[in-house]
């Protein structure tokens, strides 16, 4: 699945250099990240001139902090690949005016014009970014609350349940349907039921991805047990 995934990443950065990747953190795309590195090793990517913007980050954190979305980036690509860290975004954490931080994030994304791939996971509810059940589909960067479902399964990245924020800021699905194309990546049998509601069933705010039925450029990346129900 990783390989897989990152060989649509990598023919976007080939074929267009200066290319706007739009990446996603979770466990899910780490050993896609893995690979582009590896590539990259082996002389066989340039990512000098890709800008990158980020889909969300947890309010309150620093980059410094290792629970912190821009800290998993910096980890598991920024620094092993040759990108301008000037061109790599993400909503500012540590902004604590939403509204300034959610404003500031869109005037980012305008800057830097249409994104060419942007990379999702899928949330056990069918989140995406940090979209979760019953967001209006029209919205564009904004500052959500996350679900206890979602607490709970970002839990095991933090020491203590009462150490997962509970705030977050992330591109709206607004936002996210404006990408030129979509890959979705993901694995494991725990989302093969989310995977199912979300391709094949109704097109709904309850399931966040099920908007992406709309987009006419999505390209879904998966295990065969993530698959297993369709
Ligand atoms: C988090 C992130 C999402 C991610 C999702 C699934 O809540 N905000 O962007 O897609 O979880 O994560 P995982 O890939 O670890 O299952």
């Amino acid at each position: 699945m990783s390989r897989k995934a990152a060989n649509i990443l990598s023919a976007q950065v080939i074929l267009k250099p200066d290319c706007v990747l739009g990446l996603a953190t979770g466990s899910t795309p780490i050993g896609l990240y893995n690979q582009l590195a590896a590539w990259y090793r082996k002389g066989d990517l340039d990512f000098s001139k890709v800008t990158t913007v980020n889909l969300d980050e947890y309010k309150g954190l620093t980059q410094e902090d290792p629970q912190s979305y821009y800290y998993f980036m910096d980890e598991n690509l920024f620094q092993k690949v040759n990108i301008d860290k000037n061109r790599t975004f993400l909503p500012d954490g540590t902004e604590p005016d939403s509204e300034k931080a959610c404003r500031q994030y869109n005037d980012i994304l305008a800057s830097v014009g249409q994104v060419d791939i942007q990379l999702l996971g899928l949330g056990h509810n069918g989140h995406i970014g940090f979209n979760e059940p019953d967001t209006f589909f029209k919205t564009e960067t904004h500052c959500v609350k996350l679900t206890e479902q979602t607490i709970k399964a970002n839990r095991r990245f933090f020491a203590s349940e009462e150490d997962v924020p509970r705030e977050a800021y992330t591109m709206g699905i607004k936002t996210i349907m404006s990408a030129r194309q979509i890959l979705i990546v993901v694995s494991g049998e725990d989302k093969a039921e989310i995977v199912k509601k979300a391709f094949f069933g109704p097109i709904t705010p309850q399931v966040p991805a099920s908007v992406l039925q709309l987009h006419n450029h999505v390209i879904l990346v998966a295990d065969e047990a993530a698959l297993s129900q369709i």
